[in-house]
């Protein structure tokens, strides 16, 4: 069975969507079957990983996309699927292990504009969708909204684990303590759901800093960071296995070049990456592997 993480703050520009694209990436480059679930309306996975121009032609299809799942309750997961979109210019798949549910700007209509079902929350709904291609893969990514709405709720009820993208500044800290206690929330609101679906409790399993630019003098950030988990653990608000991971991700320009070209960092070429990025994604994503217990973490 897939392992489910959800890349989440409540933070925006931290780098969530950023590190899913690149670590979903890396896992698929060693190996790992990936599925990238773009649960943020902005599209900025999808649209990156598809290009624009393939997107915007998708957009012709809405029966394509992850909203359909909660407008039609006989839409299938698989149909809401693109097959290794990461294309080079010739159109030919570049990582075909990695495969994408796109957004598009209508998920947004979730909030407001599509009925509930009765006893059926949309988290239950597609957590029971999910489950019809969930064995297709070893991974599945959740990029999440900067909030708790309805996409962010799919995503924590169907994953094991959260991932949290922070960068090491002041608000980042502040903003972790209220995604903590969201997260708590979120789990004693949906137990009685939870229990009868028989999906996961989400547990925090690490913090990854992004974008870090050099000369920061980590060392401040870090122990605050450290003395407010150790805190959290202490009062039992999360688990004895959440820590910043020791690889940090460095501020680079080249980030944004990936998006450009439409590929994650770890497929550029040597003249496109300014400095080699790809090595911080790949660490990052072997210290994932080794905390889940992947047998082939160093693969
Ligand atoms: N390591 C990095 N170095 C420099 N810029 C980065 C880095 N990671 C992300 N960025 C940039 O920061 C912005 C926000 O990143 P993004 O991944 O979209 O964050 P989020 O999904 O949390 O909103 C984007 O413009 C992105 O290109
Ligand atoms: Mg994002």
């Amino acid at each position: 069975m897939a392992q489910k993480i959800s890349f989440l703050n409540i933070k925006g520009g931290v780098g969530k969507t950023s590190l899913l694209v690149n670590m979903g990436a890396c896992l698929a480059y060693m190996g790992r079957r990936v599925l990238i679930v773009d649960f943020d309306a902005q599209s900025n996975a999808s649209i990156w990983l598809m290009r624009l121009d393939r997107w915007n032609g998708l957009n012709k299809t809405p029966e394509k996309f992850l909203l359909n799942l909660f407008k039609d309750p006989s839409a299938k997961m698989s149909d809401c699927i693109q097959r290794s979109p990461i294309r080079d210019t010739d159109g030919d798949e570049m990582l075909p292990r990695l495969d994408l549910a796109p957004a598009s700007f209508t998920l947004m209509d979730l909030e407001h504009e599509v009925p509930q079902i009765e006893n059926k929350p949309f988290y239950r709904r597609f957590y029971e969708a999910l489950s019809e291609v969930e064995d297709d893969y070893d991974f599945i990514l959740f990029d999440c909204p900067p909030n708790f709405f309805y996409t962010t709720q799919c995503a924590l009820f169907a994953s094991d684990h959260v991932l949290v993208p922070s960068n090491p500044d002041a608000l980042s800290i502040i903003g972790f303590h209220l995604l903590v206690d969201k997260l708590a929330r979120f789990k004693t609101d949906t137990e009685t759901q939870r229990l009868s679906a028989g999906s996961p409790s989400p547990e925090i399993v690490g913090i990854a800093l992004n974008a870090v630019k050099p000369g920061t003098k980590i060392h401040v950030p870090l122990e605050r960071f450290n003395s407010q988990i150790d805190r959290f653990k202490t009062q039992g608000k999360v688990s004895e296995k959440t820590h910043i991971y020791p690889d940090l991700v460095r501020h680079s320009v080249t980030v944004g070049r990936a998006v450009m070209l439409g590929i994650p960092t770890v497929l550029m070429s040597k003249q496109d990456a300014s400095i080699n990025l790809a090595e911080d994604y790949i660490k990052l994503t072997k210290h994932l592997l080794e905390q889940l217990g992947d047998a082939e973490a160093e693969a």
